[in-house]
């Protein structure tokens, strides 16, 4: 069986069937967009020209990593999230108890204390240490190479850079200009593969290739959802992706303003907080998105689901289930008669018959439910997971009239930051900084 869309529930709520329609009717246009964007290069997360030459560098580089216990990555937005979701799916051996395989370490945040403790606690000898940044320029990251190479020369002396890689644009930025410089091995950031769409990349897939995860099958179920876009884009009105962005569109044209990403696939949690960047810093812009609440079942259940059901009626839902390979250990015939029903049943059933309930509450409280199930849970199926959200995602933002793939918002929190630390160039930033210190503060002790 196909993995599916199941979208019996997804009209509901104050969406109806006219609001599918008034949405489809902007196919062609998105086609046209979709063919001179690809014609143009302008879509490499789809078309995945750099395929080719990723195998080449992961397989350059592979026996050099594999030579280390542990791989510290450095990085954050769309360099950190999708290696993490695909670590935790699919290598989550490390948070368990007697794991003796490869480790991998991904520093997305810059509490001293928290990065102090990670360095502390890792061998510089038995680390290698991936450097990865689009942009080669990000304040976090470039701050953390900096104090991880003098952790590792003191350690290694000048052969420190034998285990630094950096994963970067191909022709710019500090860090490409670092990796030359220096002779480090470099992995390409692909031109036009903004940090969020990159996770199929060198950034998410180099550090799986070093947990042994197969990253191909990732790529293969990618291309799986991509082809039918990349070979006939004119035929995009039947695409699982347009689809879905016409559904996201018109939940927020009926005033609802946030997304659910209800993950009924335990190991794929991480998938949510990537998801969750993936839609927000896509989408969030001119007054317009929705903003994506991951939560994860069954866990979920019992922290905001009683929001979801019976607080503001502004949600739809994206809820994803796959079918369990293993249905766990079965229940005992020795189980007391008050819970009788669950004898000779694998634990298995209950996640499914609980994401069924789940399902139908949310679907009774009139929350419009698109049900996303998985064939499998296996990188193929992630892969193609990814792809559709990916794709989904420009298309909502096309059908919004923003760019997805920008986010001039949060560049001037980052321009702020730097200009309170002493970078020069920012004049306007300054006066800002200023006006907004000279404030005087309103303080409540408790
Ligand atoms: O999705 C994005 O573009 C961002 O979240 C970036 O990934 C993030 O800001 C890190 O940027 P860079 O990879 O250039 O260091």
């Amino acid at each position: 069986m196909p993995h599916a869309l199941e979208w019996s529930r997804a009209y509901t709520g104050r969406l109806s069937e006219a609001d599918r329609a008034a949405q489809a009717v902007r196919a062609d246009e998105l086609a046209a967009r979709l063919e001179s964007g690809i014609a143009a290069g302008e879509m490499p997360f789809l078309t995945m020209p750099y395929r080719a030459r990723l195998e080449q560098d992961i397989d350059a580089v592979l026996p050099r990593v594999k030579r280390f216990r542990h791989m510290l990555v450095l990085g954050i937005g769309g360099s950190a999230l999708g290696g993490r979701a695909i670590q935790r799916a699919f290598a989550p051996g490390q948070d368990g108890p007697n794991h003796v395989g490869p480790c991998l370490w991904i520093a997305d945040n810059v509490g001293p204390g928290q990065f102090e403790a990670l360095l502390g606690s890792l061998s510089p000898n038995e680390t290698v240490v991936v450097t990865i940044s689009k942009s080669g320029g990000t304040i976090e990251t470039v701050s953390q190479y900096f104090l991880v190479r003098d952790w590792l020369k003191a350690a290694c002396g000048d052969s420190w850079t034998d285990q630094m890689i950096v994963v970067t644009d191909v022709a710019k930025g500090y860090l490409h200009d670092e990796a030359q410089r220096l002779g480090l091995a470099a992995l390409e950031v692909p031109d036009n593969l903004g940090g969020r769409y990159s996770a199929l990349s060198a950034v998410g897939l180099l550090p799986a290739a070093f947990l042994g995860i197969d990253w191909q099958a990732l790529l293969d179920g990618a291309a799986d959802v991509a082809r039918p876009l990349v070979e006939a884009p004119r035929a995009i009105a039947s695409h699982p992706s347009f689809a879905t962005a016409c559904w996201a569109n018109a939940l927020m044209a009926k005033g609802y303003s946030q997304l659910i990403f209800f993950c009924y696939i335990p190991q794929w949690a991480t998938y949510g907080p990537w998801f969750g960047q993936l839609w927000a810093e896509s989408l969030g812009k001119d007054g317009k998105g929705s903003m994506p609440v991951p939560a994860v079942g069954v866990t979920d259940q019992h922290s905001v689901n009683q929001m979801f059901l019976d607080g503001q009626r502004d949600k739809g839902c994206i809820f994803l289930t796959g079918k369990e390979t293993s249905r766990g250990p079965l229940f005992g015939d020795d189980i007391p008669e008050k819970w009788a029903w669950l004898r000779g049943k694998p634990f298995g059933c209950l996640l499914e018959a609980e994401a069924l309930g789940t399902r139908m509450a949310l679907c009774k409280s009139g929350v419009p439910l698109l049900h996303v199930d998985m064939a499998d849970t296996g990188p193929r199926a992630a892969g193609s997971l990814m792809m559709l959200l990916e794709a989904a995602t420009v298309f909502t933002g096309w059908l919004m009239g923003i760019n997805p793939v920008d986010q001039p918002a949060v560049e001037l929190g980052k321009r702020l930051a730097n200009t309170r630390l002493g970078a020069p160039g920012y004049p306007a930033e300054s006066a800002d900084l200023a006006a907004y210190l000279a404030v005087a503060e309103q303080r409540q002790p408790f």
